[in-house]
């Protein structure tokens, strides 16, 4: 792994109970219309697919969980493929496209489609960490055809070669998420320590539920048991770079996910 200064994530998990009439009640009106006209749909698809939980290549959550909320089949982890052409201008940095810009495309439309589904009349609030998960925000926001609040976290894990190290907090929640259904939104899901750590912090605040959404995730690095309950891509055991991922902060604007030269961060 690239000796990294700095980086930026998160994720989480905690559990969903039933929804009470008065929690229902307090929602704003655009959020109980959604979910008068989705609910229907919503609980033939939910009984159909309740088996589908965790995905291929997903551990076990690190937190007890009551959790019988269903995740929408979307959710697992499409292999990422590779082999394609990577653009002039970044044949020096980088060894292959991994995902194309199509491929980040459909998927993330699928992630939307799933997370639509599964928080119809929930009261959703979106907590993304800084900085990584930018550009898969955007795209991903624009698809969610629900009511939302957003806030950020910010995490960072000094590195050193291999080895994730002490994590930091270096912004702090702004939104009050007690009794609220939270979304964690990341990057990557590599040894698992940064997710863990905000998913713990998460849960200290009361939230009625915290689940993970990564666009990818890289299972062979896996020191921690926590999982994303939605996930766009599985990686193999490559430094990625691309779509918000950076090396020393560069590359997060290349519109697809790249693997680096191993020789530029094994110098
Ligand atoms: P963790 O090991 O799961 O806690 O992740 C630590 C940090 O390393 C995260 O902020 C990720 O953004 C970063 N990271 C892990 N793998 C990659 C990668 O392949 N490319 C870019 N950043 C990565
Ligand atoms: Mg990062």
């Amino acid at each position: 792994m690239p000796a990294k200064t700095k980086t930026t994530r998160a994720t989480s998990e905690s559990r969903p109970g039933p929804r009470s009439p008065a929690a229902s009640a307090r929602r704003p009106s655009s959020v109980r219309r959604q979910a008068r006209i989705h609910s229907g749909k919503a609980h033939v698809a939910e009984a159909a697919t309740s088996a589908g939980e965790a995905g291929p290549g997903l551990t076990a959550p690190a937190a007890p969980t009551t959790d019988n909320w269903p995740v929408h089949p979307l959710a697992t982890p499409h292999p990422a493929g590779g082999g394609n052409a990577v653009p002039p201008q970044w044949r020096a940095d980088l060894l292959d496209v991994l995902i194309t810009e199509a491929q980040l495309a459909r998927r993330v439309q699928e992630l939307a489609r799933a997370l639509t589904h599964d928080y119809v009349g929930r009261d959703l609030t979106v907590v993304a960490l800084l900085t990584g998960t930018v550009v898969f925000l955007a795209d991903l926001l624009r698809r969610l055809a629900l009511p939302l609040r957003l806030d950020f976290m910010g995490v960072s894990s000094y590195r050193e070669g291999t080895a994730s190290r002490e994590l930091v907090f270096t912004k702090e929640l702004r939104l009050e998420v007690r009794h609220r259904d939270v979304l964690l939104v990341d990057d990557i899901l590599d040894t698992g320590r940064t997710l863990l750590a905000v998913k713990t912090r998460l849960a200290a605040l009361g939230p009625r539920s915290v689940r993970a959404c990564v666009l990818l995730d890289k299972p062979a690095r896996r020191v921690e048991p926590v999982q994303a309950e939605y996930a766009g891509f599985t990686v193999p055991d490559v430094f990625v770079v691309g779509y918000g991922l950076d090396f020393a902060e560069r590359y997060r604007n290349l519109p697809f996910v790249g693997i680096l030269r191993p020789d530029l961060y094994a110098r």
